[in-house]
């Protein structure tokens, strides 16, 4: 290998490792807490609180032992834990989150934009799964949980879970951001606002134009 060719590996080197620090980056000192400011300028991610004045607090979350509510359409409900929650995950890039699942409730089709996750099942019985990409041609990697049993899902792939039992059941999950995002498929596709025209989803999803137009009553707000 020339010199020149070893500037370039080196270089292409460096571009890679960062590339994969594409996401919630690493911290740059002990803790970066955040703040809300109304200044109106924005950073990527929070602003910092001044270290003199953080607190444990700043870390700290109470309440993830209280059931959600699932008495609503899919049966399910998800309680966050991110950085909204406990300012302290501002850069930490990790987050929590509860969900609960009434009996045969399910947790839809959904996707995180910002990170993958990992589920560990408390209690009951789940049918979870995701999807991979085109380029992997959609396959469906499912398994059927049981209390102890855990499962990932990687970033950005729709993936669901649920409740194949007559009981409620829990489950705990990490994610890999302090700010993973939801898009519920059903949800953004059927009920964006405003609505995709009707034509527009009848043909993508190979559906006469009256069901797409049942569906947009459904899940649209207006
Ligand atoms: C989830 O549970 C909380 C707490 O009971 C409730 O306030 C919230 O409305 C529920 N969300 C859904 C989508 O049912």
């Amino acid at each position: 290998m020339t010199v020149s060719h070893s500037l370039m590996f080196i270089a292409i080197l460096g571009l890679v490792i960062s590339l994969t620090n594409a996401y919630d980056p690493s911290p740059l000192q002990d803790f970066c807490v955040a703040i809300d400011d109304l200044n109106g300028v924005f950073v990527n991610g929070r602003f910092c609180k001044d270290p003199r004045r953080v607190n444990p607090e700043d870390f700290f979350f109470s309440g993830l032992n209280i059931p959600g509510n699932t008495d609503n359409q899919v049966g399910s409900n998800v309680t966050t834990v991110n950085v909204d929650q406990i300012p302290g995950l501002n850069t930490m890039g990790i987050s929590l989150v509860r969900i609960d699942y009434a009996p045969y409730g399910q947790n839809p089709p959904h996707t995180h934009p910002r990170g993958s996750e990992i589920l560990v099942l408390i209690k009951g019985t789940l049918y979870v799964g995701f999807v991979s990409s085109n380029q992997d041609n959609n396959r469906l990697f499912a398994k059927v949980l049981h209390p102890g049993d855990v499962f990932v899902f990687p970033i950005g792939m729709i993936h669901f879970q649920v409740n194949i039992g007559k009981i409620p059941a829990l489950a705990f999950a990490g994610l890999s951001s302090q700010n993973a995002g939801v898009i519920t498929i059903a949800n953004a596709v059927f009920g964006s606002n405003p609505l995709i025209y009707p034509e527009v989803l009848a043909r993508a999803f190979q559906l006469d134009v009256n069901i797409v137009k049942e569906l947009q009553a459904k899940f649209g707000s207006i």
